[in-house]
C-alpha cells in the first residue's frame, strides 16, 4: 500500500544532446530510434512540487512560472501523472507548481528539466522510491530528452527496445567541457519535436541513413571522450546535428527550424574555428545554436560570439548535476 508521503519537491537541469535523439520507434512508450549522448547543464534547474491533495473527481491543477499552462500542456502533465497514479495506487488529483530558473524562451530545452523534475516529485509524492534508472525510464514517458536530465554531466541514453531497456546512465568524463548558448530568436514557434519526428520518419528518404550514421557517431564520440580529444568530439557533434537537420529538411514537406541568423551563426563558428578557437555547433528543434567548447576558454568564446553575432543573447553553461529531491516547496 502507498506510504503516507503525499507532497514532494524535486528539481532537474536541462541537457543538450551531443549525439541527437530524433525519432521514436514506439511513440506510446517513447522508445527512440537511436541512442543519444548529452551534457546536463548547470544553473538551468526547474523545480516542481507535486501534492496528491485533490478531491474526488477534481482535475489536476497546474501552475508553471505563476501562470496556467495551455490545455495541451495540462493534458500532457495529467497523462504523465496518470502513469504515476496507475503504478502507485494513488488515485487523488494533484496540485503541481513548477518554476524554471531560466526563462522558457532561453533556447534551452525546457521539457527535459520539466519532466525529469516532475517524474521525481510525483513518484516521491506517490510514495514510490525509484532508483536513477527507474526514474529515467519514467521521465522518458513525459519527454524523450527528460530521460537524460535525471543524471548530471555526460549522459548516455540507451535506446533499448522496450520500457525496461530504454534508460539513461552517466558516462565518466574527465574533459573540461562547456556549452555557450546563442539565442537568436525568442519569438519563433517551431512545430513540436514529436510531430516533426513523426514527419521525418514517415517521409524523409534520408532518415535511415542518419540512423545508421548516428550509431557510428556515438561510438566515435564515446572514444573521443575516453581519449579526452575535444577536436574529435566536436567534429562528430557538429556533424551529427547537421545530419539530423538534413533528415528533416528532406522530409516532405521539409521541416526547417533554421532562421537566416542560424546559418550566419554556423558560418561565424567556422570562421572562429579557422582562427584557432575550439568551437563546434549543435542545434535542436528550434533556430538557436549551442556551441560546444573547452570550459577554460568558454568566456573567451562567448566574447567572440557576441562580437560576431550582434543582437544575440550569449550565455555560458557549465556541466551540472542530476535530479534532486528538495526540502521545501518551490
Ligand atoms: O525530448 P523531445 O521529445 O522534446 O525531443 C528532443 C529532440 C532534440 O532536442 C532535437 C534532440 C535531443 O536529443 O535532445
Amino acid at each position: 500500500s502507498p506510504s503516507a508521503i503525499t507532497t514532494a519537491t524535486a528539481s532537474a537541469n536541462t541537457n543538450i544532446a551531443l549525439i541527437k535523439y530524433w525519432g521514436k520507434v514506439d511513440e506510446a512508450q517513447a522508445i527512440p530510434a537511436t541512442s543519444s549522448l548529452s551534457l546536463t547543464l548547470g544553473g538551468t534547474r526547474t523545480t516542481t512540487t507535486v501534492s496528491f491533495d485533490g478531491g474526488d473527481g477534481a482535475a489536476d491543477s497546474v501552475t508553471i512560472n505563476g501562470a496556467s499552462p495551455s490545455a495541451v500542456e495540462l493534458e500532457r502533465v495529467t497523462r504523465f501523472l496518470d502513469l504515476v497514479r496507475a503504478r502507485s495506487g494513488v488515485t487523488a488529483p494533484a496540485t503541481i507548481t513548477s518554476r524554471a530558473s531560466v526563462p522558457l524562451a532561453a533556447g534551452l530545452a525546457s521539457s527535459a528539466a520539466g519532466f525529469a523534475a516532475l517524474a521525481a516529485a510525483a513518484s516521491r509524492a506517490a510514495g514510490m522510491d525509484l532508483d536513477g534508472r527507474e526514474l529515467s525510464r519514467l521521465a522518458r514517458r513525459g519527454s524523450g530528452s527528460a530521460t537524460r536530465s535525471v543524471f548530471g554531466g555526460l549522459v548516455l541514453w540507451n535506446a533499448g527496445h522496450d520500457d525496461a531497456s530504454s534508460y539513461a546512465e552517466p558516462v565518466a568524463c574527465e574533459m573540461d567541457l562547456a556549452m555557450v548558448v546563442v539565442v537568436l530568436s525568442q519569438r519563433y514557434k517551431p512545430i513540436s519535436s514529436t510531430l516533426a519526428m513523426r514527419a521525418t520518419m514517415s517521409s524523409s528518404p534520408l532518415f535511415p541513413a542518419w540512423v545508421e550514421a548516428s550509431g557510428r557517431d556515438l561510438q566515435v564520440a564515446l572514444e573521443a571522450v575516453r581519449a579526452g580529444d575535444l577536436a574529435r568530439l566536436g567534429e562528430i557533434v557538429e556533424g551529427n546535428a547537421l545530419g539530423m537537420h538534413a533528415t528533416m529538411i528532406a522530409a516532405r514537406p521539409g521541416i526547417i527550424y533554421w532562421l537566416p541568423q542560424t546559418v550566419a551563426a554556423l558560418h561565424a563558428i567556422r570562421a572562429m574555428r579557422e582562427e584557432g578557437l575550439p568551437v563546434w555547433a549543435t542545434i535542436d528543434a528550434g533556430p538557436n545554436v549551442k556551441v560546444l567548447t573547452e570550459g577554460a576558454r568558454a568566456e573567451e568564446v562567448a566574447a567572440a560570439l557576441r562580437d560576431r553575432l550582434t543582437g544575440t543573447a550569449v550565455s555560458v553553461r557549465r556541466p551540472g548535476g542530476g535530479v534532486r529531491i528538495e526540502e521545501g516547496p518551490c
